[in-house]
């Protein structure tokens, strides 16, 4: 049984994300933290309601978060790929849950689930890191009881919000860089060159939305999200990067790992947002003296069809 919190900008593919743990047996789903990123934080929060009560998950608790960066201002949503309202505008088909918001601040109910769990509990940040970064700062006991902190986000080889840098760390690159270059918590980092290679197709769709009525409406969720990456990929299919992180936080070591230090630059310039990961090397690092230690396991490869395949069979279950 893998005990998560998951930390989230719904945002279609963080619906996915969310019905992945929903769906999952072996998931205790202690509780959902919700930021602003893909949408503005009321609607993050309001879809993250209704997506657990697609479930039937009046249990978990919700708690709002960061609805802006730590330190600059950034007023710009991913509205063009989600939707205005976040899930292609379609929110309206999922249902109200009759429970809203705990009556506390993401941070708090973060702090105090970690505080309550009897064992450590696995983190999944599928949004911009604002939230993560603040529960490290203010609550350095924590720690302790984080199993693993398990990232969607950055990108090895390109970004994709601009050249350099993936829409998550751009958002806050300052919190980004205290989670990624500055904690010792362990950490999986899921980026988009591969969750890009987990693309899935029409088919793949299809079979979804044949399987119930919950698949049917993921997929009904994803117009706008599928019309972007239909148009992006150059074929019609989508690229469910935070269920493709999710599936690793649930099941350990279906994605290849390589460990890397990891920056972020948090310059304003053009590459303000990019993930730096050194590859040169331990011992190269060590020999030209410029090695703090710090470093994450990158998810880097994949057998991609099995992971094709973990998602459709647990989200058509
Ligand atoms: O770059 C992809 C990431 O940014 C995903 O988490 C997506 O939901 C958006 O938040
Ligand atoms: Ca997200």
């Amino acid at each position: 049984m893998t005990a998560l919190i998951i930390d989230t900008d719904p945002g279609v593919d963080d619906a996915f994300a969310i019905a992945l743990a929903c769906s999952s047996p072996d998931v205790d789903l202690l509780g959902v933290t919700t930021v602003f990123g893909n949408v503005g934080l009321a609607m993050t929060t309001r879809n993250a309601l209704r997506i657990l009560a697609l479930y039937g998950r009046e249990d978990v608790p919700v708690a709002a978060g960061a609805d802006r960066p730590l330190v600059y201002p950034h007023p710009h949503r991913a509205r063009y790929v989600h939707g205005e309202d976040g899930l292609s505008d379609r929110s309206n088909l999922l249902p109200e849950r009759a429970t809203g918001v705990a009556g506390t601040d993401a941070v708090s109910l973060l702090a105090r689930l970690l505080e309550e769990a009897p064992e450590p509990v696995t983190i999944v940040p599928i949004g911009p890191l604002t939230n993560i970064a603040l529960l490290l700062a203010a609550h350095p006991g924590a720690r302790g009881k984080i199993e693993r902190i398990v990232i969607m986000g950055g990108g090895i080889e390109r970004g994709n919000v601009t050249a350099a840098a993936e829409f998550n760390i751009w958002s806050d690159p300052e919190a980004a860089r205290r989670v990624l270059a500055e904690e010792d918590v362990p950490t999986v980092l899921v980026p988009l060159d591969l969750t890009h290679r987990c693309a899935v197709d029409a088919a793949w769709l299809d079979s979804l939305a044949g399987s119930g009525e919950r698949g049917r409406l993921l997929v009904e969720l994803t117009a706008t999200y599928r019309e972007f990456y239909s148009r992006t990929l150059g074929r019609d299919g989508t690229v469910v990067h935070d269920a493709v992180a999710m599936a690793e936080a649930i099941s350990p070591g279906l994605l290849a790992t390589e460990t890397y230090a990891v920056d972020v630059e948090c310059a304003h310039g053009p590459a303000r947002g990019m993930t730096v990961a050194d590859r040169r090397g331990a011992v190269a690092r060590e020999l030209s003296g410029v090695d703090d230690g710090r470093e994450v396991a990158v998810a880097v490869d994949a057998d991609l069809d099995a992971v094709r395949e973990f998602l459709l069979s647990r989200l058509s279950s």
